[in-house]
């Protein structure tokens, strides 16, 4: 079966007057179709520049080479315009901070109208149908009167589940989450994380997962790449690396997570109380 997304020698360089710093040193990775790679690494390990680089997010200053063949093309190298097309399309991406997707000035139908008119044909009365089929789809509760409300006048997770339902809309090949549940309550956390799980069974999307939580991680992820200053430390499916972790970063990680699960079961089962 061929990947739907293949990485090749990925780098992502920073270049100032002073110096040039490489964020990025040259790592591979692939997403086979209707399974989820998670990325996994803490913070500032170069999970986030790796796919905005791929993507066309960086700003001036950065320089991305290698290659990244989706659907038969290399996408380092398009221009901006090109991949501002395949996003949102042929590529959904949900990022972790919901309100920063969303331009406070505007009501959310209009800019789920927006979107729209940029990747169809759709007339407004099919458009005010699709949005309410977005929400709905969301398991959004009154979804005309929703639409009507600028951002602030809505929860973040309420605001995440608008993107992961705009981005599955699209039915695109591939979704790249960002730690898309990090600004999220832990209640809601949860619920998000069963919206991608049951996305990913039912419609067998591609994805692409970033956390550096462990258990986030293992609730959706088929393989794992695990990221440590700008390297791949680590891959495999989830128990390789929980069970048998090859690179000394990952054997820190898993300590620390497996750490915390031990004290939560032993406060759990301590006697004589519920213990938390
Ligand atoms: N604007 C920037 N200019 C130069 N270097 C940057 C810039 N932003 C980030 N970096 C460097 O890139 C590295 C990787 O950052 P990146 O955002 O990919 O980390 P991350 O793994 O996504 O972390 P997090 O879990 O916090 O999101 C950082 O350690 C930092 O040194
Ligand atoms: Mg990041």
């Amino acid at each position: 079966m061929e990947a739907v997304l293949k990485v090749k020698n990925l780098t992502v360089e920073h270049r100032s007057k002073k110096s040039s710093t490489t964020i990025v040193h040259g790592i591979d990775f692939e997403v086979m179709p209707g399974q989820c790679l998670g990325i996994l690494g803490e913070s500032g390990s170069g999970k986030s520049m790796s796919l905005k680089g791929i993507m066309g997010l960086l700003g001036q200053g950065f320089s991305v080479t290698g290659e990244a063949i989706f659907g038969g093309e290399n996408l380092i190298g398009k221009s901006r315009e090109q991949l501002r097309k395949i996003r949102g399309k042929r590529i959904g991406m949900i990022l972790q901070n919901p309100m920063t997707c969303f331009d406070p000035l505007y009501r959310i139908d209009e800019q789920l109208g927006e979107t729209y008119r940029e990747h169809t044909n759709l007339s407004k009365v099919e458009i005010l149908d699709k949005s309410v089929e977005i929400l709905e789809s969301m398991r959004i509760a009154n979804p005309k009167e929703v639409l009507k409300k600028y951002p602030h006048q809505l929860s973040g997770g309420m605001l995440q589940r608008i993107m992961i339902g705009l981005a599955m809309s699209m039915e695109p090949d591939l979704i790249i989450a960002d730690e898309p549940t990090t600004a999220i309550d832990a209640i809601t956390q949860y619920e998000i994380m069963k919206e991608f799980v049951r996305i990913k069974k039912h419609y067998k999307t591609s994805m692409i997962f970033i956390s550096h939580d462990l258990g986030v991680i293992s609730t959706i992820s088929d393989e794992v790449l695990v990221m440590n200053q700008g390297n791949v430390a680590d891959r495999g499916t989830f128990n390789q690396i929980y069970e048998n972790p090859q690179d000394d970063y990952t054997r820190l990680l898993v300590g620390k997570k497996k750490a915390v699960m031990e004290k939560y079961h032993q406060a759990v089962h301590k006697k004589g109380g519920i213990g938390l």
